[in-house]
C-alpha cells in the first residue's frame, strides 16, 4: 500500500469543507460542487492538522443565508450571470457527515519533523474509532480507491474479497474473510433483492481461500448445482460444477437428486442419533404438550439410544384379553410400557401419536448404509464443504430435525477439537460456517432458547463455529442473536421492524436507517457490524462470468480429488 502521507488532495479535489457539528451531532459540510455529486451514504474524507477522518454522508440539506434567497425564483427576474452570483452568494447546500474513523498521519511529508516520526511509526497507522473532531474549514473529498483500500483492505483474491463497489466512484470495497468466520454474520434483505446471489459469491471466496469449513442447509436446492435465474433466465453456476472435489453435494434421503450432477452420498440418519433434546425442540411444530418432556426422558431412560425404533415398534392402543377375559394393554403397546416404565399412559400414547409423522420419515432408517451423520462431520473436518440438499424433504419439520441434529452433533465435535487443541498445544480446528436459510424458521423468539444454533451463535465463535443466516425477515429473528452478529449486510427491506432488527446493537442506528430504507432492489447492499471497519453502502458484486474468471482466473476446471491430493501433497491415483 502506497505511503497514507504521499497522497494529495489533487488526485481528488474537494468538495467542501467543514463548517459546524460535533460527534454527537454529526459534522456540517459546506458543499462547494453540485449536490447531485454526492449521494448519501457516500464515504468521505477529512484531513485536518496530523489526523485524517473517514466519514459517512448521511443527509444533504438545501440552505440560504436568508430564506428569502431560496423562496424567490430570481433567475426568472435577473440575468442569467446575476442569478448566477447571487445565487452562490446566498444558496448553498449542507452534507451532513457522520465521522466513524479516524488515522494519525503524522507530520507533512518534507517537513523537519517528518523523518524522525516516519522512523518512529514505520508502519501506516491502523484506524481507531473518532475520538475528535477536524477543524472548522477543514477540506472533505470524497474517498477514492486508496482511501477504500486503506479501511476495508486490498483485494487479495485470497482472503480479502470484493463484495461490491461504492456507489458514486465504483471503487471496490472488500471484506476480510478470516474476520467474517469469526463471529456469526447475517445476510438480509426482501425477496430478490440478492441474498442468495451475495451468499453464493461470499461462499465462493470463503472455499477458494481454503481456511474455512462450510456447510450449507441448501433448503431451496440453489447452491450445489447450476439453476437459471428466475428473473433474467440465465444460467446461474452452482458451487459444485466450479469447484469440483472441494465441495460435497449430499442429498437427504435416497430420493434427492440433483438433476443431471449425481450426488456425492445420501444422507440417511440412523434412529439412534436421535435424542429427546431432537424431538422437544420440535414441539411447536408437533403441538407437543408439557407432558411430553416426561415421557421422552422416560423412554430414554428405560430404552437407552434405542429409544425412538423401541417407540416406533410400540402399537398405540393394542390391547388384549388377559386370563380373566379383561381387555388389558398388549405387551407390545405403548400403554404396557407407560405403565411399567411409571408414566402417565394416555401422556405417552399422545406422545407416540404426535411423533408418527417424524417416525414416517424415511431418510431416519434402522441401521446407515453409510456413516451417516459422521460422514458429514468428517468431510467438514478434513476441509471439504457440504451443501446438504433438502429435495423433496422441504416442509420445517425436516428442516428443523436436520439441522439441529447435524449442528448438535458439530458443536460436540468441535468443543472436543478446540479442548484437545488446548491440552495437546496442537492444532485449533478448522473454522466452521453453518448457512441457515431461512433462518427464522430455526432462531425465532420461541425457537431461540431450544434450537442449537441460538448456542452457536452466542458462544460458539470460541469453538470456531458460526452462522451465515440468511433472511427475508431479520425481525422475526430473536433479537439477542440479531445483536451477537458480528457481520451485517443487508440488501433492500421495507419493513421498519426488519430496519430495526438489522441495526441492532450498532451505534450510529438513527443515521443507518435512512440509508438502509433507500437502498436500490437488487443492486444495493449496506455492510455494517463488528466485522466491517465502519458502515458502507455499496453497489453489490455481480455474479457472472467475469466474477468467476476473477476468483478463479484460468483455472477453468473443477478440481478432481487426485488433483486436490496431489496439491496436499498425497500421491493418488488419476482413476476418478
Ligand atoms: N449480485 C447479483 N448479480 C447478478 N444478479 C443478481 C445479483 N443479485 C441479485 N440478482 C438478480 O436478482 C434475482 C434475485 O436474487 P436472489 O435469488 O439472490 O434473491 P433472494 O434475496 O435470495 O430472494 P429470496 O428471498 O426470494 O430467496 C436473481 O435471480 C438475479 O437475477
Ligand atoms: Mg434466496
Amino acid at each position: 500500500m502506497t505511503d497514507l502521507n504521499m497522497q494529495t488532495f489533487e488526485q481528488n479535489k474537494p468538495i467542501g469543507y467543514v463548517v459546524g457539528g460535533g460527534l454527537e451531532a454529526n459534522l456540517q459540510v459546506r458543499l462547494t460542487v453540485p449536490p447531485q455529486e454526492v449521494q448519501e451514504g457516500a464515504f468521505v474524507v477529512i484531513d485536518s492538522g496530523t489526523w485524517r477522518f473517514y466519514g459517512l454522508v448521511t443527509d444533504l440539506q438545501l440552505g440560504s443565508t436568508d430564506p428569502r434567497f431560496a423562496d424567490e425564483q430570481s433567475e426568472l427576474r435577473l440575468p442569467a450571470g446575476l442569478a448566477g452570483l447571487l445565487h452562490g452568494q446566498t444558496l448553498f447546500t449542507n452534507l451532513n457527515v457522520m465521522p466513524v474513523l479516524m488515522i494519525d498521519r503524522g507530520p507533512e511529508p518534507g517537513s523537519l519533523t517528518y523523518e524522525a516520526w516516519r522512523r518512529e511509526h514505520p508502519e501506516n497507522a491502523a484506524p481507531v474509532t473518532v475520538k475528535t473532531v477536524p477543524s472548522h474549514h477543514a477540506p472533505v473529498r470524497l474517498a477514492d480507491a486508496e482511501d477504500i483500500a486503506q479501511i476495508f483492505g486490498e483485494e487479495d483474491n485470497h482472503n480479502i474479497f470484493c463484495v461490491g463497489h461504492t456507489r458514486e466512484q465504483g471503487h471496490p470495497v472488500c471484506l476480510n474473510l478470516e474476520k467474517l468466520v469469526q463471529r456469526s454474520s447475517g445476510i438480509f434483505g426482501t425477496t430478490g433483492s440478492g441474498k442468495s446471489f451475495l451468499a453464493r459469491m461470499i461462499l465462493a471466496g470463503l472455499i477458494h481461500a481454503g481456511h474455512t469449513a462450510t456447510l450449507i442447509f441448501d433448503m431451496h436446492n440453489e447452491y450445489g448445482p447450476d439453476s437459471i435465474s428466475s428473473d433474467t433466465s440465465q444460467a446461474v453456476p452452482g458451487l459444485k460444477g466450479k469447484f469440483g472435489a472441494q465441495v460435497r453435494l449430499v442429498g437427504l434421503g435416497a430420493k434427492t437428486s440433483f438433476g443431471k450432477l449425481p450426488a456425492d452420498f445420501t444422507l440417511e440418519i440412523a434412529q439412534s442419533d436421535i435424542t429427546s433434546e431432537d424431538i422437544l425442540l420440535l414441539s411447536e411444530e408437533l403441538n407437543l404438550n408439557e407432558t411430553a418432556a416426561t415421557v421422552l426422558s422416560a423412554l430414554e431412560r428405560d430404552l437407552g439410544d434405542q429409544w425412538f425404533s423401541a417407540f416406533a415398534d410400540m402399537r398405540n392402543g393394542a390391547m388384549e384379553q388377559n386370563e380373566d377375559g379383561k381387555l388389558v394393554p398388549a405387551p407390545d403397546s405403548v400403554a404396557f410400557w407407560a405403565n411399567q416404565a411409571g408414566v402417565n399412559a394416555k401422556s405417552a400414547e399422545a406422545l407416540r401419536s404426535k411423533l408418527d409423522r417424524v417416525m414416517r420419515k424415511d431418510y431416519l432408517v434402522r441401521s446407515t448404509a453409510t456413516r451417516g451423520l459422521q460422514e458429514v462431520i468428517d468431510s467438514l473436518e478434513n476441509g471439504i464443504h457440504v451443501i446438504l440438499s433438502f429435495g423433496e424433504y422441504s416442509n420445517d419439520l425436516d428442516y428443523l430435525l436436520v439441522t439441529n441434529l447435524l449442528t448438535r452433533k458439530i458443536r460436540d465435535r468441535w468443543k472436543k477439537l478446540t479442548e484437545d487443541s488446548y491440552k495437546d498445544k496442537g492444532k485449533q480446528p478448522r473454522p466452521l460456517v453453518v448457512v441457515v436459510e431461512e433462518a427464522h424458521k430455526l432462531l425465532n423468539r420461541g425457537m431461540a432458547s431450544q434450537t442449537i444454533f441460538s448456542t452457536i451463535a452466542r458462544e460458539m465463535r470460541k469453538y470456531y463455529v458460526t452462522l451465515l443466516i440468511i433472511d427475508q425477515r431479520p425481525s422475526q429473528i430473536y433479537d439477542e442473536v440479531m445483536s451477537q452478529l458480528g457481520t451485517r449486510i443487508s440488501g433492500s427491506l421495507g419493513d421498519e421492524d426488519d430496519i430495526n432488527a438489522v441495526l441492532s446493537g450498532l451505534p450510529g442506528r438513527a443515521a443507518l436507517r435512512g440509508m438502509l430504507a433507500k437502498l436500490q432492489p437488487k443492486e444495493e447492499v449496506l455492510m455494517l457490524g463488528w466485522g466491517v471497519p465502519m458502515p458502507i453502502p455499496i453497489r453489490s458484486r455481480r455474479y457472472d462470468a467475469r466474477f468467476w474468471q476473477q476468483v478463479l482466473g484460468n483455472q477453468a476446471q473443477p478440481k478432481t480429488i487426485a488433483e486436490i491430493n496431489r496439491s496436499l501433497g498425497f500421491e493418488a491415483d488419476d482413476s476418478d
